[in-house]
Parts: structure tokens; C-alpha cells; sequence
């Protein structure tokens, strides 16, 4: 009975929050996408799109997401949903609401890049409050969303979590010079949960693995472009290729977009 109540308000409130939840179609394998809305998320969005599977497309501001908007205009196998990463609530919510939805890939993808001012100033001009947030976004809200959905990857066909992470972060191949002080120590401590967490995945059958997507031109137009970076849409290719050849002995390993080799930690 109070389970009937449950998913009967979970109907309601699915209604009510405009969520196309059953436009999911069940013989098709499902992605989730955190920061869907540009950049790395949103091309992982096409390309997934054009291999025709359902697509959990989350973002911050769905009403400010005109691109990814006019994908799913195209395609009704893509569901927007907002999500900011740091909302633990939000994310017990949408476990909720998805709760009888197989989640064959569940890529976390949203970050705090180091496109802000002080990202690249010395430890004088570091900004605090931009180190705690990188944290928060960038390390805590992946395990969180990891655990409130590694039931639904556990019961899907493929299993797979794959947090996209960088080079940056590596001890051995970051930048060797006063730089970036958040962005690093924060992926860096997000490839420690996700190497902790990679001890309990495989006991229910799930392959949680790393994956650095390269220097990827992701700056909106009139932003600067990273030196001898490539567009998203190679890097989102060889990605996806990758996840699709993972088995469980990638299960904890930390992966090149190019070519799928180790990279040091
Ligand atoms: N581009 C590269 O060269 C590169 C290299 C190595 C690793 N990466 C990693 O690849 C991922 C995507 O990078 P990108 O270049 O596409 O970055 P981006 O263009 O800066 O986009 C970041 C995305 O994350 C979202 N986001 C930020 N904070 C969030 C929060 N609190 N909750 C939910 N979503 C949030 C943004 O949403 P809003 O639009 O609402 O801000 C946006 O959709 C990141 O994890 C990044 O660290 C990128």
C-alpha cells in the first residue's frame, strides 16, 4: 500500500514537474548526462542521439538551454531534467522518480571548469569560495549521483558509470607549474571516491571507469581557445567507442578518450 502511494505521488509530482518520463522507450538502452546544456555534455547528447537511445539530458537551467531544447524538439527519446549537482535532494528525487528505469550508462559529466578569472591566478589570488564550490561540484556531486543510481545501472543490460575527469588532475601528468589550484585538487579528489567507490562496483556487476576527454574546445563564441585543443565532437566519438568496448576489467581504471591507456594518477 505504501508503496501504491509512493509511485502514485511520484506520478503526480512527474506531471506536475513537466517530466516526460514515459517517453522512454523500454527495448532502446538509457543514458543519463549531468550539464547536458554545452560544451562535452551537450555533444554527448548528439552523438548518443544519433545512435538512437534514450537520453536523461540534466542541466541546471532547462529554460536557458536552447540548444539541447531544440535536440530534443528532434528526438523524444530525450528527456530534459534540471539538475544542479550539489542538490542531494534533487538527486534522491530523480532516483526516485527513475526508479524503475535501467540506467545503462550513467555518465557524469558537469564540472566547474577553469573558466573563471581566478582559475589560473597564484596562491595569492586564490578564490576560497570557488575552491569549496569546485569541491562540492566537482568531487562530492559525482559520488552523490553515483550512489543514488547504482541501482538503476545495476539493472540495466551494459552497467556502466563514467565520470569524465582530466589529466589535470594526475600527479604525474597535471601541469607541472602554479596553476589551476581548485580544478586539479578537486578532479583529483574526485578520481580518489571513484578509486575508493570501484572497490563495491563490481559486486553488482557494475564498471565504474575514469575517463580523461582530451583538451577538448568546449569556450563559448568570443572565449579563448585552449592551445591545440580539439572539438568536442572527436573527442565525444572516441569517448563513446571507448565506453562501448569497457568490460568489468576496466572496472577502477582511469583512461585516455584517445586510445583508451592508463593514465597515471
Ligand atoms: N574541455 C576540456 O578541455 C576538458 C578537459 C578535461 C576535462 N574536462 C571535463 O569535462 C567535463 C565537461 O567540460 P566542458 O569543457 O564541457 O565544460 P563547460 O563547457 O564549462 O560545461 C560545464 C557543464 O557543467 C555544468 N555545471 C557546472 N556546474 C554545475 C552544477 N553545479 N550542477 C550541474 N551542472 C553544472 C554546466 O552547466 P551551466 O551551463 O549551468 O553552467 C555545463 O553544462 C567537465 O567535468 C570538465 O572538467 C574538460
Amino acid at each position: 500500500m505504501h508503496k501504491l502511494i509512493n509511485n502514485l505521488l511520484i506520478l503526480i509530482l512527474s506531471v506536475l514537474s513537466g517530466t516526460a518520463y514515459a517517453g522512454l522507450e523500454a527495448d532502446k538502452p538509457t543514458v543519463l548526462i549531468t550539464g547536458a546544456n554545452r560544451g562535452i555534455g551537450l555533444e554527448f547528447v548528439r552523438q548518443y542521439s544519433a545512435l538512437d537511445w534514450n537520453i536523461i539530458a540534466t542541466v541546471r537551467n532547462p529554460r536557458k538551454a536552447k540548444a539541447l531544447k531544440a535536440l530534443a524538439n528532434e528526438d523524444p527519446n530525450i528527456i530534459i531534467e534540471q539538475l544542479d549537482v550539489t542538490d542531494h535532494t534533487r538527486i534522491d528525487w530523480l532516483a526516485d522518480i527513475y526508479a524503475d528505469q535501467p540506467i545503462d550508462i550513467l555518465l557524469s559529466n558537469a564540472g566547474l571548469t577553469p573558466k573563471y578569472v581566478s582559475a589560473f591566478k597564484r596562491v595569492k589570488g586564490i578564490d576560497f569560495n570557488m575552491a569549496s564550490k569546485s569541491f562540492e561540484i566537482n568531487a562530492v556531486g559525482p559520488l552523490k549521483l553515483s550512489q543514488a543510481f547504482m541501482t538503476h545501472v545495476a539493472a540495466s543490460q551494459q552497467k556502466k558509470i563514467i565520470i569524465i575527469s582530466s589529466r589535470a588532475a594526475s600527479f604525474e601528468l597535471g601541469p607541472k607549474m602554479p596553476m589551476m589550484y581548485s580544478y586539479r585538487a578537486s578532479k583529483a579528489a574526485l578520481n580518489m571516491f571513484m578509486h575508493i567507490l570501484a572497490f563495491e562496483t563490481p559486486k553488482q556487476g557494475v564498471t565504474l571507469t575514469l575517463i580523461s576527454p582530451g583538451a577538448v574546445n568546449t569556450m563559448e563564441p568570443g572565449g579563448i581557445k585552449i592551445p591545440n585543443s580539439i572539438e568536442p565532437s572527436e573527442s565525444i566519438e572516441k569517448m563513446i567507442a571507448l565506453i562501448e568496448r569497457l568490460t568489468l576489467e576496466d572496472n577502477g581504471r582511469f583512461l585516455s578518450f584517445a586510445d583508451g591507456s592508463d593514465l597515471g594518477w
